[in-house]
């Protein structure tokens, strides 16, 4: 397991609401490579965002194991499942997540001072993504005053500022335009070139999921190859 960035086996998730079982996910295995870029699609309410939870750590599985840079998570407890989460991985959800009252500057420098980063070093390393993400004239707006596709540009910059082993998107671009998706994706390639970081994407765009190493179908439970 210790080869692979993030690694599921036997997954299945099984919702409980009262006395129902709402099976979402069945025994499925995945591997993701370092550098890999892996497009998950699949009809909505089919589990793409429950996978997603599962493999960053954020949610329990019924059944079956997940390793995130060879730790078991079922292994963790919470606490140190954090600590995983905070040095490996990063998250872009289709609505941005940052946080009105603070500056742009301020939410990407976010991440590395809840890891102790003195603040000087924390906020120049957060005007360098942001930089690389186009946004270095717009490091003192709030999310308030930054367009959709500036907030996701924020939103990306604020996921790789740790320079995270592997980026989960869920939809990250379902809420832009083509331009402004295109934008965001093209940078999320150029960004997986020049850092090695891994890339999960849940997209329904067919454009998107194209340009992805691998893509996969999630379909009636399982992961499927395209
Ligand atoms: N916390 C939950 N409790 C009960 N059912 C849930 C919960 N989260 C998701 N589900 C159900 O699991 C299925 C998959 O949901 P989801 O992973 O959000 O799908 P997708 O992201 O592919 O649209 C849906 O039928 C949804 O209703
Ligand atoms: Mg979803």
């Amino acid at each position: 397991m210790n080869d692979f960035v993030i690694a599921c086996e036997g997954l299945s998730k099984v919702f409980h609401q009262g006395k129902v079982s709402v099976p979402v996910l069945h025994d499925i295995n995945f591997h993701l490579k370092k550098s890999e870029r892996v497009a998950i699609v699949g009809a909505s309410g089919s589990g793409k965002s429950t996978l997603l939870h599962l493999l960053g750590g954020l949610d329990e599985p019924s059944a079956g194991d997940i390793f995130i840079m060879g730790h078991n998570m079922s292994e963790q407890n919470e606490t140190q499942k954090g600590v995983t989460r905070n040095q490996h991985l990063g998250f872009v959800y289709q609505f941005h997540h940052l946080l009105p009252e603070f500056t742009a500057l301020e939410n990407v420098a976010m991440p590395l001072l809840i890891r102790r980063m003195p603040k000087a070093l924390a906020y120049e390393k957060a005007s360098r993504l942001l930089d690389q993400v186009g946004l270095s004239h717009r490091l003192t707006h709030s999310p308030g005053e930054l367009s959709g596709g500036e907030r996701q540009r924020a939103a990306l910059a604020r996921a790789l500022v740790t320079e995270p082993a592997c980026v989960m998107a869920d939809e990250p671009t379902g809420n832009l335009d083509r331009q402004n998706a295109n934008a965001v994706f093209a940078l999320m390639l150029e960004l997986n070139q020049t850092l090695g970081t891994s890339f999960i994407i849940v997209t329904h765009d067919t454009q998107i999921a194209a340009s992805a190493d691998r893509t996969l179908r999630l379909m009636d439970g399982q992961l499927l190859a395209q």
